[in-house]
């Protein structure tokens, strides 16, 4: 038998704590640390190990005896750890509370452990509804022979087949509702082979999904999606190649996806592939907590680094004096310009205040120098939304121009930034810097549920700098 395969005796453990992959933690009285899939924290479980390293071991649960106050039964059936469950959730089991006491915990473990950093408050976590909110997904679809059916959902836990997804929680109730019709309807395809994905996005009112075909569909492929798409509410797109492929089904449908930020009275449209936060009632909420952190006044120049489509930079222009939005995707460029007409025009007509000035930038930020940095001149406040690789060059290039600034130079640096993250290693990182290193002080700290019941951390971090 092959070690990979072995499966060790049964053994007895009191879990310690957990970790991200939702793993439970146990330490054996010989040190060993043990890592138990849907194990939580002052459980005693029994467990069969069924991985052993030379540090530490993992293993499969399989009795709890003394069972955790703070487990619930996932709401999902597709949910948990046992073999064929849906990878997507892994957090189902432990009830919302505890699942937001983790990701704190990460969060602040991340700041100190690589940043050093212990922010001067807390800040109180943002949350919305646990259900429902996932309007982007991708979901993967396969024709599997030994089932002789069409699996359309998210990857199973344990290995890399697609799960076997009837319903899912944490989609929009209307999409939950068209997976098994979805499955069928491709079943149907006469290139059903050729079409391993489709994208989910979905706006206020228009849900779009995108068909990866890889060939060409058929005429009669072409009239089952229309059919389909006349009984439940969506809207085909076709990607048959590279994401610059991307067309609608239909060419006399328009573009009509979009969602709103109310409170600032803004709507952004936007194509079904374009980066738009995941979960909209945590958008409005965040776009909303993290303008007031920056706390921008009516004299401010303000820089919206990493602003893809404008989610933050069109809400500041309507506080701020002139807002500079910079992202490296053209495209996104290109739709925040089209994005900010849409809402100036749609202002002046209605004869609301208008929108400060705002400039857009193209440039790859993980390249970006002091010099050229310095380009781009002054700003009072600043807003970081970047991807899970952080803003390490920016910040490396900001530092520098702080330790090396002349003071009769126009470049200052912000006063205040808002750093919001979508990973607490890369965000502790270029917070050391900017701490250690730059001057500024971590004033306030949080978490953003952004995911709820995933192992995925967003968080929203304030710097400032004394003068
Ligand atoms: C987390 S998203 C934030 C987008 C926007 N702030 C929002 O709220 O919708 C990160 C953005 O960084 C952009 N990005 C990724 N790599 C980049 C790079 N090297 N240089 C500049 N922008 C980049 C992505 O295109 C994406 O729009």
């Amino acid at each position: 038998m092959q070690e990979k395969n072995k499966v060790w005796p049964e053994q007895s453990l009191l879990i310690e704590s957990l970790d991200l992959d939702a793993q439970g933690i146990a330490h054996r009285e010989d040190g060993k640390v043990v890592f138990v899939d849907g194990a939580l924290p002052f459980e005693r479980v029994s467990v069969n190990i069924n991985r052993k390293k030379n540090n530490w071991e993992k293993g499969s649960l399989t009795q709890i005896h003394l069972a955790s106050s703070q487990r619930v039964t996932p709401k999902c059936k597709h949910a948990g750890y046992h073999a064929g469950a849906c990878g997507g959730c892994k957090m189902q089991h432990l009830n919302s509370p505890s699942q937001i006491a983790v990701k704190q915990r990460v969060l602040e473990d991340n700041l100190w452990h690589l940043g050093k950093i212990k922010p001067d408050l807390i800040l109180r976590p943002i949350h919305g509804p646990s259900w429902g909110y996932r309007y982007r997904a991708r979901l993967s679809v396969r024709f599997v022979i030994k089932k002789q059916k069409v699996l359309v959902g998210f990857h199973e836990r344990k290995s890399g087949y697609v799960a076997d997804m009837e319903s899912c929680a944490v989609l929009p109730g209307h999409v939950s509702a068209m997976l098994i019709p979805l499955r069928e309807m491709i079943g149907k395809l006469d290139t059903r082979d050729a079409c391993p994905q489709i994208e989910l996005a979905c706006g206020d009112d228009v849900t779009a999904l995108v068909l990866r075909n890889l060939e060409p569909l058929t005429e009669r492929d072409q009239n089952t999606l229309q059919e389909f798409a006349h009984q439940y509410p969506v809207q085909w797109w076709l990607q048959p190649g590279g994401l610059d492929s991307i067309h609608l089904m239909d060419s006399s449908q328009s573009l009509s996806l979009s969602y709103s930020l109310p409170e600032f009275d803004i709507q952004m449209p936007f194509m079904p592939t374009d980066f738009t936060q995941v979960n909209p009632w945590i958008n409005r909420v965040l776009v909303a907590q993290a303008l007031q952190l920056l706390a921008v006044q009516k004299q401010d120049r303000v820089i919206d680094w990493f602003c893809g489509l404008g989610n933050f930079t069109l809400p500041l222009a309507t506080q701020a004096k002139s807002v500079v939005g910079v992202e490296g995707s053209a495209q996104l460029i290109q739709r925040s310009k089209e994005n900010f007409i849409f809402n100036q025009t749609k202002r002046q007509t209605l004869g609301s205040n208008a929108l400060c000035d705002v400039q857009f930038k193209s440039k790859n930020l993980f390249e970006i120098n002091s010099s050229e940095l310095q380009e781009l001149g002054f700003a009072h406040k600043w807003l970081i939304d970047p991807p899970r690789e952080g803003a390490f060059e920016l910040i490396k290039a900001l530092v520098e121009l702080i330790q090396n600034n002349d003071l009769s130079s126009d470049w200052k640096p912000p006063s205040r930034m808002v750093y919001v993250s979508c990973n607490p290693a890369t965000l502790a990182r270029d917070a050391e810097l900017l701490v250690n290193q730059g001057g500024y002080v971590c004033s306030q700290a949080g978490i953003v549920n952004m995911f709820p019941h995933t192992a995925h951390v967003e968080s929203i971090a304030v710097f400032e700098k004394g003068d």
